[in-house]
């Protein structure tokens, strides 16, 4: 089977679309044939994280299929069954923090940019039936994200003002549609005017410069709930921006990791700062429930085909998208 590959070489330049050997499926697990798989600003991270001495790794965590084959010990699916793949591998129930053992696709196994991919059966569920492959295909990874960040730590509510920096982010677009089915207030930023004027066609109540001067933008108007993924270039933006006892809740640090913060300032003003990451099976199905409930429809913003893997990574790391990026192997 054909997959997106890397091997030999860190970054864009060690990835290829080459042959590689079809899985073989357990007893507790199935078979999909991929029809869509997502990308996710994890895959660019993998580039690096995967080392040039390890074996070929197929990357990717999100897809959406159809399933192909199931082990003698599945009962709950059935070959020909439409599902998307979620990427928490050993994390069922809502908790603190993810159990000993918790993995995400697509490294250190193989992930989800392949004809094919052998998962847990708890690993798929069924596809929602309002979305096509393309919508399918890039749902799990950032909406349980997005889903966790902001009711299970964030705790949203219609009362909140929530900011949402770097709107062009497929997880925040999430963040965004989530928010708003809520009926909480939502102020978001962007680099580009073009992803501010899309985030409020897409229901936002205002959208700034992510650079210019955020409390002269908002005036007197303060945030109850931030959610922050840019990490360096607006961490310490975020923390002015927010009401005295206020939430930040973070989950990414798309530009560098260390921030330097003003510790006075903050334990005076009484602020709240939660770290997120992925979710469980049970924050998936509660998700799931939620989007298909609302009908939301995650924003697919392009379709690459495998063989284009080096224009869609680039795409991708240089921020052109606004919401989601994926790859078809409808073809
Ligand atoms: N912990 C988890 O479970 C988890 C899950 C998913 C993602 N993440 C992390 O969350 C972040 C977003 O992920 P994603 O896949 O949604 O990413 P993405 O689609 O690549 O979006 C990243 C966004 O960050 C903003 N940005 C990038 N460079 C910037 C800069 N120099 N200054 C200001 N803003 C900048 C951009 O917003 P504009 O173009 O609108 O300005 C861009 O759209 C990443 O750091 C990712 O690793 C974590």
């Amino acid at each position: 089977m054909k997959a997106v590959v890397h091997e030999g070489q860190a970054g864009i330049n060690g990835l290829s679309y080459r042959e590689m050997e079809e899985p073989k499926v357990g007893e507790t697990e199935v078979k999909v044939k991929l029809k869509a798989a997502g990308l996710n600003r994890r895959d660019i991270m993998v580039l690096t994280r995967h080392k040039e001495d390890q074996p070929p790794l197929i990357v990717g965590s999100d897809g959406a299929g159809i399933i192909e084959e199931v082990g003698s010990g599945v009962s709950n699916f059935n070959v020909g069954d439409e599902v998307i793949i979620n990427p928490s591998l050993g994390w069922k129930e809502k908790s603190a923090v993810p159990p000993k053992g918790f993995e995400i696709v697509g490294l250190p196994d193989h992930g989800t940019f392949a004809e094919k991919i052998v998962l847990p059966v708890d690993n798929v569920e069924k596809k929602p039936a309002h979305l096509s492959w393309e919508e399918a295909s890039v749902l799990s990874l950032a909406a349980i994200t997005a889903y966790r960040v902001l009711f299970t730590r964030g705790n949203v509510t219609a009362d909140d003002t929530v900011m949402i920096p770097g709107i062009g982010s497929g997880v925040a677009t999430f963040l965004l549609l989530f928010a708003k089915k809520v009926g909480a207030r939502v102020i978001v930023t962007s680099r580009s005017k073009e992803k501010q004027k899309k985030a409020l066609e897409l229901g936002a109540d205002l959208a700034i410069d992510t650079y210019s001067d955020w409390n002269k933008e908002l005036k007197d108007e303060k945030v109850s709930l931030l959610i922050e993924s840019i990490g360096r270039a607006t961490f310490n933006k975020s923390i002015n921006i927010i009401e005295r006892g206020g939430t930040i809740v973070t989950f990414g640090a798309t530009t560098e990791d260390e921030v330097n913060i003003d510790m006075r300032h903050f334990f005076y003003g009484q602020y709240n700062l939660l770290g997120s990451t992925m979710g469980s099976r049970e924050e998936m199905h509660e998700m799931l429930a939620f989007i298909e409930k609302h009908e939301i429809k995650p924003i697919v913003d392009k379709t690459f085909l495998p063989e284009d893997f080096e224009e869609a990574f680039h795409y991708l790391k240089e921020s052109q998208n606004f919401g989601k990026v994926t790859f078809s192997f409808t073809s």
